[in-house]
């Protein structure tokens, strides 16, 4: 369930009418709802109530200062893939203690920074990085702690892209390899053993491949903790999808309560990384009707917002649902191709969608809270757009629109004569 919602024929965010939005801010530009992060975290977060249990977000799905804080003052934790991500959590005053660092490289500087900012775990995906790490932290004086992101080579069943739990994929450490680098890692002064974990995919439909993996992860944790290895956590990272269309995935309180079975009797944490589920469905894209065309059979609506903005149509043909802001009952939808005003024919928000839309109207993308404004471009000279997060009745911009003299910051012509 979200906070999007059409009052009196017109879309709303809570209590805001977008038009409003579109008029104070312009367009294209992202909406997030307030409610619809808070209800999503808190699904997950009461899910596990009763375990010792941390919920990360994954910044990467929207890394927004003030999604961040919004996050941050219910108490959630982290899951960050680079100096950035930290740097980010850290200025929306996101709690380090509760930080855990994924992605397969780490650079030496950003696991100093890390360390120095006390975060709680550092996902580590290799026996070279291991080594890495456990030098950075002797050189600091410290002791890392660490889980060991094992790959349980499950099929997530997802699109080809955001399948990462594969035996061939570059994510991981082969879970046969893990109890001989856990064995090294015990010997190693700087790192301390804190966990286990994994990430087997995005966008997640059903429970199976999750629980195959949590299996997996824990026969493995429960031989390590046999050998005397102190596996304290076990991260089962993110992935549970969200509807777009018509996909039914399961409900966190359906995740937390199959975890629970798997877990009777032990007594890990469990630390999940949700991005998507949280963010996803909190944010739509708003965008205006530039031009109605009609061409080689097709209709074409070619609105202000691109790949530029949203770039997952393009990307892995993904399909976002596109909704007229204000309802025109009387007007018959016909079927129109949705574009962007970028150069490429992949630029297309939309295919084959029933619209009655005219030039100048507004039009809402939905689901694009999650993987949204945090790949979007510049590409075609294009500033990158507006954020506002509604908040009940009240609207604020949490990230002005990028000005044009920002497309060229930085750069420098040569030295004339
Ligand atoms: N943890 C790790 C280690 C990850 O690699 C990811 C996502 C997550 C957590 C969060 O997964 P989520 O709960 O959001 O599914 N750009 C793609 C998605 C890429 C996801 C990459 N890793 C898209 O637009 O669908």
């Amino acid at each position: 369930m979200d906070h999007f919602h059409y009052r009196d024929g017109r879309l709303h965010a809570e209590d805001v009418p977008l038009e409003a939005i579109a008029e104070a801010c312009g367009t294209p530009c992202f909406v997030y709802a307030r409610a619809t992060l808070e209800r999503h975290y808190r699904a997950f977060d009461e899910a596990l109530a009763g375990l010792d249990h941390l919920v990360c977000y994954a910044v990467k799905a929207n890394g927004n200062l003030a999604v961040l804080d919004v996050l941050a003052r219910l108490g959630a934790g982290f899951d960050i893939v680079s100096g950035g991500e930290l740097a980010r959590v850290l200025a929306a005053r996101g709690d380090p203690a509760r930080v855990v660092f994924s992605g397969v490289g780490k650079g030496e500087a950003e696991m100093r920074r890390a360390l120095e900012a006390g975060i709680r775990c550092f996902n580590v995906e290799s026996a070279a990085e291991l080594e890495r790490l456990d030098r950075v932290a002797r050189a600091l004086g410290v002791r890392a702690p660490v889980s060991l992101r094992v790959n349980p080579d499950v099929d997530p069943r997802t699109h080809p892209y955001i399948a990462t739990g594969l035996r061939e994929s570059k994510f991981g450490i082969p879970a046969a390899e893990a109890p001989a680098l856990y064995r090294r890692a015990m010997d190693m002064a700087g790192i301390e053993v804190t966990g286990i974990d994994c990430h087997i995919g995005s966008q997640l439909t059903t429970l199976a491949p999750f629980l195959e993996a949590a299996e997996r992860v824990l026969a493995l944790a429960d031989a390590l903790r046999a050998e005397g290895i102190p596996i304290r956590h076990l991260d089962l990272g993110g992935g549970l999808g969200i509807p777009y269309r018509d996909e039914r995935p399961p409900e966190p309180a359906q995740y937390a309560s199959a975890l629970r079975q798997l877990l009777a009797g032990r007594d890990y944490a469990v630390i999940l990384e949700p991005g998507r589920a949280i963010a996803g469905n909190a944010g739509v894209l708003l965008t205006r009707v530039e031009y109605v065309k009609e061409q080689g059979g097709r209709r074409y609506l070619i609105v202000d917002a691109a790949m530029t903005e949203l770039i997952r149509p393009a990307l892995y043909d993904a399909w976002h649902e596109i909704v007229p802001v204000r309802l025109r009952p009387d007007a018959e939808p016909v079927l129109c191709d949705v574009a962007g005003p970028v150069c490429e024919s992949g630029d297309f928000l939309g295919r084959g969608r029933r619209l009655a839309a005219a030039e100048g109207d507004l039009l809402a993308v939905r689901s694009a809270g999650a993987y949204g404004f945090v790949m979007a471009s510049n590409y075609n000279g294009r500033p990158r757009p507006a954020e506002v997060m509604v908040d009940g009745g009240r609207f604020h911009v949490v990230r002005e629109r990028e000005p044009v003299e920002a497309l060229w910051a930085g750069e420098r012509t040569l030295p004339r004569g």
